[in-house]
């Protein structure tokens, strides 16, 4: 299993290119499954969950091309790719596959839009809470679907197909939005979504949907109205830029100092982010590439903040932020709303001298004078690169293992960084 070590120490200077954002990819995959036609999807990032998705959704009969050429079982390489679901020959998503990953559940509303059934599993993920499913299940129910749960499995059904309805989501969800959305296209008549999340990523699959031929009104707000249509078409479409990329870099130039253009980042996606940073004293400003961050001396301050829905602070965020804090001047809180168990983090963080104690949903951090290297341990996506940033400013020699959760999520960070100055390697075994 491959490990990454970094020595610390070093100020980061340069350029990163941010790649397409995951939390879009993945969704926007998913959206071919409700045409026959070919969907191009350009800018999409070089991971993990991106291969495996389209795993999943070759079982289901998606034939697959990436810049041109067909996968062919091959690892997924380049940045455009064509995906065509002329026929779905499986409706059934078997857990071997769904298991490692969340978002490939979210192919139970095209399933259900376009066949009229599917048996998809539970799924699985980041270990960062119980994350039920019980928004999407309700959710497509309101559009007419009968949902059965039978050994670890979502039996859903709509013989004649779905049917508008309106949905008022309890709580507010990435996820659970993006189902009911996608198969609220092909629904016949009206859907109301109400209370639903307002993330970049999900105005960025509504966009996509548009340019298919969906009829969407109401993108990027928190009540959108769908008239289902009878069929989608193909489209092209380019992911936007990963704002929690984008973010994750702010914070490694904000640790280790230095300046650096965020190039292709997109200030309006993480205003919050950006205001933060900016109180704990970092420098940030938008430029024609971007973003440019900098921070050349002075400590940082400390800060108080808690995870939000967008336009909140992301949770997406939360571990590196808390990397940050734990060498600034003085007590910084964190409290952590939308996830009950995202702090697995701490406890490596405090491997590397970090001073963290938990309240429940409360972390407060005591600024220390500076982080020792030591090996650390990767525990989910983001808590993952958490330990690079503190890697990054801890002396000496820092060697994080279980690295594949980081791979999941980030595109080539070892290079992006080390471009920048930094000693980081992958050290396979
Ligand atoms: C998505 C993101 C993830 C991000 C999260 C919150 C992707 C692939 N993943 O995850 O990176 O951390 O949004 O911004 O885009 N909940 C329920 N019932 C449900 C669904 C969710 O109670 O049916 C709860 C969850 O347990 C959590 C909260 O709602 O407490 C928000 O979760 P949700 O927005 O659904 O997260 P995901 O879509 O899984």
């Amino acid at each position: 299993m491959d490990k990454i070590e970094i020595t610390g120490g070093k100020p980061l200077n340069g350029s990163i290119e941010i790649s397409g954002a995951k939390n879009a990819a993945l969704p926007l995959i998913i959206t071919s499954l409700l045409t026959p036609d070919t969907l191009t999807l350009k800018n999409v990032p070089n991971l993990r969950d991106v291969n495996q998705l389209t795993k999943i959704l070759g079982n289901h009969g998606t034939d697959l091309a990436v810049d041109g050429k067909r996968a062919s079982g091959n690892k997924y390489i380049g940045e455009t790719m064509h995906l065509t679901s002329r026929d779905i020959v499986d409706t059934t998503a078997p857990y071997e596959m769904v298991s490692t990953m969340r978002a490939s559940f979210w192919v139970l509303g095209p399933l259900i839009a376009r066949c009229h059934q599917a048996k998809v599993s539970l799924p699985g993920g980041c270990a960062i809470g119980t994350r039920p499913v019980d928004l999407h299940l309700q959710g497509l129910e309101d559009l007419g679907a009968t949902i059965d749960l039978e050994d670890g499995y979502v039996i859903a059904k709509a013989p004649g197909g779905l049917k508008g309805g309106r949905v008022r989501f309890q709580k507010v969800s990435v996820g659970a939005t993006i189902n009911v959305l996608m198969a609220a296209t092909l629904a016949k008549g009206e859907t109301i979504i109400e209370n639903a999340a307002v993330e970049p990523e999900i105005g960025d699959v509504a966009n996509c949907l548009v340019k298919m031929g969906a009829k969407i009104e109401g993108i990027g707000r928190k009540t959108l109205q769908i008239q289902g249509v009878d069929h989608l078409e193909g489209a092209v479409h380019t992911v936007l830029p990963d704002r929690i990329e984008t973010g994750t870099f702010l914070m490694a130039v904000a640790a280790t100092g230095g300046d650096v253009i965020l190039k292709g980042a997109v200030p309006d996606t993480l205003t919050a982010a950006i205001e933060v940073l900016k109180e704990a004293g970092v420098e940030i400003e938008e430029v024609s590439a971007g973003l440019r961050v900098s921070r050349k001396n002075g400590a940082l301050k400390p800060i108080h903040v808690e995870t939000q829905p967008h336009p909140g602070f992301p949770t997406d965020l939360q571990a590196q932020l808390m990397a940050l804090m734990t060498i600034a001047e003085g007590r910084s809180v964190i409290r952590e709303t939308i996830f009950e168990n995202r702090f697995m983090h701490v406890q490596e963080l405090a491997r590397l001298g970090a001073n963290i104690s938990l309240n429940g949903d409360t972390a407060i951090i005591e600024g220390v004078k500076e982080l020792r290297g030591a090996p650390v341990m990767a525990t989910d996506l983001r808590a993952s690169v958490s330990l690079v940033i503190a890697g990054l400013v801890a002396s000496g020699k820092t060697q994080i293992n279980r690295v594949y959760h980081l791979d999941r999520g980030f595109e080539k960070i070892e290079e992006k960084l080390g471009n920048c100055g930094a000693e980081i390697n992958r050290v396979s075994e």
